[in-house]
């Protein structure tokens, strides 16, 4: 099958979050399965920069009045999937985030930026397509490419099926309905049957209203999206559409995320000797400024600081962790009220927390290595990968049971435990359970079990690449 994989963000060309983990491992994934995957991503300066050996496939003039962009095509590094570039530098050359510019805002013409990446998907799933390869499936992920189902459904002509993943239904991309006429949408799709949501076009209701079928990245989200409390407003028509609705969890790219040959690393280690992973923790110690104690329990967060990651609860209960002896190593950036609470925890505690409020890949893998108990007590978490990168790195994690937390992590009551989950969203609970995780890791032996079920646990992406190929097979 051809299958056209639509993402605004890809790993390792550009990345904000777990959406550019995931496409970069499940195209190659099901590339591996035999599929005729390709991606479509736009022409960001660190994707023109990185990209080698591009080569011009087309010109296209995408709506009415607005200048000729270009399509690109070139390999993934490392992988080799095939990628086309949507090279539009009035839109796509701009300094600092994809979605975002310096201080936090949106850029005021994301519709446009990614309204074009959707008309573009559409148009490489129809008998229009202007390159010699046309899709049978178009896969799109997340509210940036939700209006590539409906412009396949308002067109004509033969078309792909599509399937909309969705990776965070809080992040729907709603705009002002004047955007209409510029996307070359028709004023009749404005409806609650249509791309209308409260009021404005929605990308993402788009994608749920129009695709072939609706996938999310964990089943517990599959069921958690279709509640008032958790549907972001979508719940109705995700209910409607129950039947069509699926939850397939995310994997890991085992090679990227593997102690044993991890290329941040410098001591290496698995499963048949953790040593230099202690090892690795007295660096890190060192590296961040805390006191370098091999017994103190070290805490890790990699995180987008946001209120979904629930880091907010953390510090509530932080201070009694800390004066019990406990270190902890946060690496994240978001929201300023978070990051500067950190930052003055960290002033707190000189030797005793560290934060780092930066994007740093490198970092995140030697924290994630280093610390002995990976936090993660989300409020909502559609997947997460996290927990699932500490688990292959015998850092337990601490989750909340919730979306594909629930789904990856198996509590240590369990003989096959593989880290420590919690209910309830409050500071208390989060606070008993990193209790646990910590007189856990002091015990030693229960401890060195939930490492191992953990670094043993297939998070591979085989098995979740196969159902989404079943999944287009249904379809084709
Ligand atoms: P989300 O996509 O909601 O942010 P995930 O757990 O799915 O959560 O994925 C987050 C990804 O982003 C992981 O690869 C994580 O290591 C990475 N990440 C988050 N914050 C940072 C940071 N400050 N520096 C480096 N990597 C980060
Ligand atoms: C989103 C979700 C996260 C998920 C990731 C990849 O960013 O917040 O839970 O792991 O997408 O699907």
């Amino acid at each position: 099958m051809k299958i056209l994989f639509v993402t605004s963000e890809v790993h390792p060309l550009i990345k904000t979050g777990g959406l550019a983990d995931v496409s970069g491992a499940l195209p190659a994934a099901l590339q591996a399965l035999g599929q005729d995957v390709r991606l479509l991503i736009p022409g960001y300066i660190p994707v023109l920069d990185k990209l080698k050996d591009k080569r011009t496939v087309a010109a296209l003039s995408v709506f009415a009045g607005q200048p000729e962009v270009r399509l690109l095509s070139a390999m993934m590094p490392e992988t080799g999937v095939p990628v086309y570039v949507l090279d539009a530098p009035q839109y796509y050359c701009r300094v600092a985030g994809p979605y975002q510019y310096e201080l936090g805002g949106d850029w005021p013409d994301n519709a446009m930026r990614f309204g074009m990446l959707s008309r573009v998907a559409a148009l490489l799933g129809s008998d229009a397509s202007p390159v010699a390869w046309q899709a049978d499936i178009v896969h799109c992920n997340d509210w940036q490419s939700g209006l590539a189902p409906a412009y396949l459904q308002l067109t004509p002509s033969t078309h792909a099926k599509s399937v909309m993943t969705i990776h965070n239904i809080a992040f729907q991309g709603n705009f002002d309905r004047d955007w209409l006429a510029p996307l070359d949408l028709p004023q009749s799709c404005f409806d609650m049957h249509g791309v209308e949501f409260h009021g404005y076009l929605s990308f993402l209701k788009a994608g749920l209203h129009y695709a072939d079928r609706i996938v999310t990245v964990s089943p517990t989200y599959a069921h958690e999206i279709q509640s008032t409390e958790m549907g972001y407003g979508m719940q109705g028509l995700l209910t409607v559409r129950n039947g069509d609705v699926s939850g397939i969890l995310n994997g890991i790219d085992e090679q990227e995320w593997d102690p044993a040959t991890d290329k941040y690393l410098t001591l290496r280690y698995d499963s048949s000797n953790l040593a230099p992973k202690t090892a690795g923790k007295l660096a890190l110690q060192q590296r961040l400024g805390l006191e370098v104690d091999e017994k103190a329990p070290l805490l890790g967060v990699v995180s987008r600081l946001t209120y979904q990651k629930g880091l907010d609860m953390l510090l509530e209960c932080l201070p009694k962790l800390l004066d019990g002896g406990a270190q902890l190593a946060v690496l994240g950036s978001g929201e300023s009220d978070l990051e500067q609470r950190y930052l003055q925890l960290a002033q707190r505690y000189p030797g005793r927390v560290s934060v780092t409020v930066r994007f740093d890949e490198g970092l995140s893998h030697q924290v994630m290595a280093g610390v002995d108990i990976f936090l993660m007590p989300s409020r909502f978490e559609p997947c997460g990968l996290n927990q699932m990168y500490g688990m292959r790195y015998g850092t337990p994690p601490v989750v909340r049971r919730t979306g594909g937390l629930a789904d990856s992590v198996t509590d240590a009551k369990a003989p096959d435990g593989t880290g420590f989950v919690f209910d309830e969203a409050d500071p208390a609970a989060l606070y008993r359970s990193v209790v646990r995780a910590i007189e856990c890791y002091r015990d030693g032996k229960k401890f060195r079990s939930i490492q191992l079920n953990g670094m043993r646990r297939d998070v591979g992406w085989r098995g979740s690449a196969q159902r989404y190929v079943d999944l287009y097979r249904t379809m084709a």
